[in-house]
This record gives structure tokens, sequence and C-alpha cells, in this order.
């Protein structure tokens, strides 16, 4: 049959099923303790049991803990999660400089707060340098340091900048890196997204452990390859944080998933401006560990011309970020029932789903759904072969399959994760489906479309577009 002759002769199906996703994009944030009102914010300084002097940011959905005046953020509860952050180090949300000196994790001195009013809390932790070497600051960078966060009425999250100063008769000095950095649970973290086509289940810090055997080094220092990881699925493979390095312009949001605690935490930059290096310098994002950085200032992919000289004065600030959490309950987007369309009776804009996810069953677990297309055909050529043209705006770890009376399957597809991250679309896919004529019949068929894979909530696919062409009546 040439083309011509199989040129479409009619549209049974036609679906556009592309801007979709309103849903999606602003659930309403809940707060702890239901109610749909935001709670006051609160600034507490407390002692806690170990003597030591805390700081405590809280809005009712997000409570941050610093140590004080340090300004270490040692704990994030969010989402009935205790702490996101990792147990087992001390330093696990830090800002951190690298310089001729060593490594500077610019602790502060003096804690101050700067705004408390209803709509948000602004405090700072802050140092300044003092000269001579038998200061206490002699093996610190020679720089002001002011170490600030923002927390803001129902808002589920927290924004850091700092704000950096030299005097012009303090000493040179070779900046290497500035930087936020937070190290997560480690067992609750596994899934790291650092773009919509790079992102994956990840090792842990533990399969990189060249000491215990765990890993082999390779050429690069960071680079190991992991010879006896706890899981398999990750044998033989390269492990080096660079691999996930990204260009300034590109690096708006990263972060992690927990599937078991239903918690997402990003690391959000509005603006590549307060970088150093441009739009196309790249720079580290999130990595093994777990960890997630904002990179101010780096020699990554540079070199040392970051160094500052004698003369120089100079006041920056770096930031804001926004340290965002989401819940894996705005995630979790569910039919209650599987969904049927009927051609000719249901309205896309209000019938259809935008994502066909799995279905919770209860704890965590998920099953397949099934959803069906119901037609109508007047007239069905039994001898002709008809074609579903069926195209995927997304899927991630999904297996489609198609029946009609019999079965047509994709096999295992996707990793992109389009849906957990809200996208609107991952890869394009495009499947020909042959449907010969004897399969369908005279009056009301019915297409059942079932995603098989549901081990976890962020399996699924999205439609782009389906249409069942018939075959030339001529
Ligand atoms: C909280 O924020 C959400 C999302 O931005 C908004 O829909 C909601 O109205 C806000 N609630 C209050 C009480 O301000
Ligand atoms: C389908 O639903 C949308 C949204 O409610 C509406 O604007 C549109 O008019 C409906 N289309 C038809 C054919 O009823």
């Amino acid at each position: 049959m040439s083309l011509k002759e199989k040129k479409i002769t009619s549209l049974i199906i036609c679906f556009l099923l592309l801007l979709l996703l309103p849903i999606v994009f602003s659930k309403p944030t809940r707060n702890l303790d239901g109610t749909g009102t935001a709670r006051a914010l609160t600034v507490q300084q407390i002692r806690n049991k170990h003597g030591t002097r805390e700081v405590i940011l809280d809005n009712g959905i997000i409570r941050v803990s610093f140590s004080s005046p340090q300004g270490l953020i040692t704990g994030i509860k969010y989402n009935g999660v205790d702490n996101v952050l990792s147990p087992h180090q001390r330093a696990r949300g830090y800002w951190d400089i690298t310089w001729q000196g060593g490594l500077d994790r610019i602790e502060g001195t003096k804690f101050k707060i700067i705004t408390q009013n209803q709509e948000q809390v602004e405090i700072s932790f802050s140092r300044t340098w003092e000269s001579g070497s038998r200061s206490r600051s002699h093996h610190h960078i020679p720089l002001t340091v002011d170490k600030r966060y923002i927390i803001r009425k129902n808002t589920s999250g927290i924004y850091a900048y700092g704000i950096f100063e030299r005097l012009p008769e303090w000493p040179e000095f070779d900046m290497g890196q500035v930087r936020i950095v937070f190290k997560l649970d480690q067992d609750k973290f596994h899934y790291m997204a650092v773009a919509d086509e790079i992102q994956r289940e990840m090792p842990t810090d533990g399969d990189r452990d060249i000491h215990r055997g765990h890993a082999k080094a390779l050429g690069y220092k960071e680079a190991v390859q992991l010879t006896h990881p706890h899981n398999p699925m990750f044998k033989n493979q390269v492990d080096d944080k660079y691999q996930y390095s990204c260009e300034i312009k590109d690096n708006k949001v990263h972060g992690w998933i927990s599937t078991k605690s239903h918690v997402g935490f990003w690391i959000i930059s509005p603006s590549g401006e307060y970088r150093s290096g441009g739009p196309v310098k790249q720079e580290l994002t999130s990595h093994t560990g777990p960890t997630a950085i904002a990179s101010f200032i780096s020699g990554h992919y540079l070199g040392t011309d970051m160094d500052v000289h004698y003369g120089e004065a100079w006041k920056k600030v770096l930031g804001p970020v926004f340290i965002y959490l989401n819940s894996g309950d705005d995630l979790l987007l569910e039919l209650n029932h599987d969904l049927i369309y009927t051609i000719g009776a249901s309205n896309y804009s209000q019938d259809w789903f935008y994502a066909h996810v799995t279905r919770n069953n209860g704890g965590s677990t998920y099953k397949p759904t099934t959803w069906q297309i119901v037609f109508h055909l007047p007239y069905v050529n039994m001898r002709g072969s008809y074609t579903l043209q069926l195209a995927l705006a997304s899927a991630a770890r999904a297996n489609l399959q198609v029946r009609f009376n019999n079965q047509y399957t994709t096999g295992y597809i996707g990793r992109d994760n389009a849906i957990a991250r809200h996208g609107i679309h991952g890869i394009y896919r495009l499947y020909s489906i042959n449907v010969p004529g004897r399969l369908l019949r005279t009056g009301t068929n019915t297409i059942y479309l079932r995603q098989a894979k549901a081990s976890g909530p962020f399996e699924g696919l999205m439609y782009d577009y389906i249409r069942l062409e018939e075959p030339s009546r001529d």
C-alpha cells in the first residue's frame, strides 16, 4: 500500500494533550496542623540538651535549626521528617570557603535578628576579621562574612544569602571556592535530579569507599569505579561528582527526592548573576552523598583566576538561593478510578488526566492502572490494516501495554521523570502500532492502555497524542 493510498481519510480519535498541566504547578502548601491558615513565624533562641545554643526558625510548615552563633544549619524538619539532613555529620548545612589557609567554614561569632514581622524573619550569623597574627582570626580568610537566612510565612523553604566584604589593607589571598553545602540523610534520599535528562537512583557514599574495597580509584581523584556497591544495579559504574556539573545559565534547580519519606529537597537559584564566571561556566550541583551544593565562586573548570590582590576592596552579596522542600503527597497525583474516556462524550480538558500514574494500594505498595478509550465505529474494514499512532510526551520506568483485543507492549521505557519533576514533557517517543481490522468491531470498541509498572509513585507516563488511522476506503 503506497503512502498516498494510506493517507488518512478519517481521524477517528484525535486529541492533543500537550498543555494540560495546570493542576500540579501550584499545589497549596499545607500546614502541619492541617487548619489551612498560615501559622505565625517564630524565632527561638534556646539551649539544647547538650547545653549549646541554637536558633530555631519555624513557620508551621518548615522548622530550621541553627547552631548559634556559628550559623551552621543543623536541622530541617518538614512533612513529619524530624531532620532531612544527615544525623552523622556535624557539618550538614554550611557555608565554606577554600583558600590557601585551608577550608574555612566561616562560622559566625555573632547572632542577630535583622527583621521580624508577620511576613518574614531574617537572621544573621556574622564574623569580622581582625588583623595581626595573634588574633583569633589569623587562620580565617581575611573577609567579613555575614550569613543571612530568611523564613517567610506560608513558604515551604528557606532563603540563604551571604554578604562578603574585604578592606583594602587586608592580606592577599587565593579563594578557590565559596559555596553552601547540604548533606542529606542517606537513609532517606536516594534519587537525585539535576536536570530533566540527568536524574537517577544514586549510589551511597559508602559505595565509594576505596579503603573498604567497595570501589576502585580511577585516574582523576574524585572518580571511582563502584566494584562492590550495596545495590548491584550500580556495579562497575563510575561515580564522579563532576558528571553532574551544569552551566550556570542552566543551574536553576537540582536536588534529591526521598520516595520513602515523600520529601523533595531542592536548591533553587533564581539567577546566575551572583555567581562568578558567567553563564557558561560550569559548577557542581548535587552528587553522591547525598549532597546538594549552591556554588557561588569556584575554580572548577576555571583555574586560579579568583585571587584577591592587596589593595583591592570589595563587597559582594552571594545569593539568595532558595532551599525548597516539597512533599511526596503533592507529587502523588492520583485518580481514584481508572480513567475511561469516551470519544464523542468526554471532553479532554476535563476527563483526561495529564499523567498516567500508578495507584497507591495503601502503605508503600502500588499497582498498575489501565485506562480505556471507548469509541464507536460505524464500519470496520476487517481485512484492512489500521494504525494507532501513539506519541508519549514522557515516560519514567514505565511499560505501556496497548490492547484492542490483542496486546501491544512498549517494553520497559523511560527515565525522564517528568511527572515527578512537574514537567510538561520528558523524552518524546512515537509508536505506530499496527491494528488488524479483524480486532475491531462495528459498534463500540475499547482501547485499553495499561501502564504495567508499579513499584512506586513515580512510574508513569504522559501522552502527547493518540490517533487511530483507518485504512483508505478507495
Ligand atoms: C499559602 O500559600 C499557598 C500557595 O502559595 C496559597 O494558595 C495559600 O492561600 C496560602 N495560605 C495562606 C493562609 O496565606
Ligand atoms: C471542554 O471543557 C473546557 C473546560 O471546561 C471548556 O472550556 C470547553 O468548552 C469544553 N468543550 C466542549 C466541546 O464542551
